[in-house]
């Protein structure tokens, strides 16, 4: 039985190191999303990652494939990052909420958002994995990587494409989810967005560099 009032807080392993606590998540119930998912989606990338980047929570391929960021919005994310010149293999990537939240629709598992009490479940993975690794900066992928960042809801028109001070990092970056470029249903305005994630993209690069 999940018990509303957990939280992962109750799972975070003694010592923490990156794979304590991706071991530690592993076992998590810190909220009812590990019930219908197939496995815990820990964040990936260098201990040593100047950027880390924050998405909403994993994809049906990315539930299946136990990997941040490996179906069609990671393929995105990484020809944006590579255009904006960041390699994707120097940055940490990880998301809000790590496991897989969704309904069915005939056959298919469709995505569900995660409720801003699920954010708040999972968020002490996010901080903890922020605290070992240090970033010069956290880049928020959409809404929910940038709610639990501020550690309230906000709107991405407010803070998109600036450097700001949030509880998780002193340069927090918010942008769009490249999930959000695939469901726009026009072309030409597809274009446009991804152009302008790239352009955001490259004011994370020129901080870096
Ligand atoms: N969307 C996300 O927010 N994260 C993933 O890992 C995949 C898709
Ligand atoms: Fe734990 Fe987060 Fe999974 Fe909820 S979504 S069970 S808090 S790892």
């Amino acid at each position: 039985m999940s018990n509303p009032t957990t939280s992962a807080a109750d799972f975070l392993p003694a010592h923490r190191s990156l794979s304590a606590l991706r071991e530690a998540a592993s076992a998590c119930r810190g909220c009812a999303l590990y019930q219908d998912a197939t496995q815990t989606v820990f964040g990936e990338g260098r201990r040593d990652a100047r950027a880390v980047f924050i998405g909403e929570q994993p994809g049906d391929e990315e539930d299946l494939a136990g990997r941040p960021f490996v179906g069609p919005a990671g393929r995105l994310l990484d020809r944006a990052m590579a255009e904006a010149g960041i390699d994707r293999k120097a940055a940490y990537i990880t998301n809000a909420v790590k496991h897989f939240k969704w309904e069915p629709r005939g056959k298919r598992r469709i995505h569900k958002k995660p409720q801003d009490r699920e954010i708040k479940a999972c968020k002490p993975w996010l901080v903890n994995e922020i605290e070992l690794i240090r970033p010069q900066v956290v880049v928020c992928l959409g809404v929910t990587a940038a709610t639990a960042a501020f550690g309230k809801a906000v709107r991405l028109k407010d803070y998109r494409g600036h450097f700001v001070q949030t509880p998780l990092s002193d340069a927090t970056f918010v942008t769009t989810h490249p999930s959000a470029l695939l469901r726009l249903p026009d072309e030409e305005l597809r274009q446009l967005e991804y152009r302008r994630f790239v352009e955001d993209l490259r004011l994370v690069q020129s901080r870096l560099a």
